[in-house]
């Protein structure tokens, strides 16, 4: 399967995202596809919309340690912070966003073992943003409808 980065506004990337109900070997090869894809990309993190996959997959990667979000659920969040964000499929566009400064995520890894993770500061950033992914939500809609719109236009430009 030849699986590439897709950027807005491909449809995809706000299309219901499937349950992973088998875990398999597929699975577990599409999670290191993701990953390699990812790391090519400069990335921290990847929802599998992102690569034209309607499926509840993302992978994270800081400080050297993958954490694979199957079937993600925030279970707790907690406080607030605000940073610049970025995102593989808005190449070149920043924005400060509001996150909440740590979250639970209840998920599976590409194993089917149950995670738990509880995630602070940049991590619970990254992971709030890939989770915001699957459940059709992206980076500009975190922006001001000034700046989204400014955006929008100037994507459509570069997409002519
Ligand atoms: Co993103």
């Amino acid at each position: 399967m030849e699986m590439s980065l897709r950027f807005y506004p491909d449809p995809v990337l706000r299309r219901e995202t499937e349950e992973i109900r088998v875990f398999d070997q597929d699975l577990k090869v599409l999670v290191d596809e993701m990953t390699v894809i990812m790391q090519n990309a400069d990335g921290v993190g990847l929802a599998a919309p992102q690569v034209g996959l309607s499926k509840k997959i993302a992978v994270v990667m800081i400080e050297g340690r993958r954490y694979v979000l199957i079937n993600p659920v925030i279970v707790e969040e907690e406080g607030q912070q605000t940073g610049e964000e970025g995102c593989l499929s808005f190449p070149g566009v920043f924005g400060e966003v509001k996150r909440p400064y740590r979250v639970v995520v209840e998920c599976r890894d590409e194993t089917g073992e149950a995670q738990r993770y509880e995630a602070e500061g940049f991590l619970a950033r990254a992971m709030v943003h890939e989770i915001d992914h699957l459940n059709g939500k992206l980076l500009i809609d975190k922006f001001s409808p000034i700046k989204r719109e400014l955006i929008k236009k100037r994507l459509a430009k570069a997409n002519r």
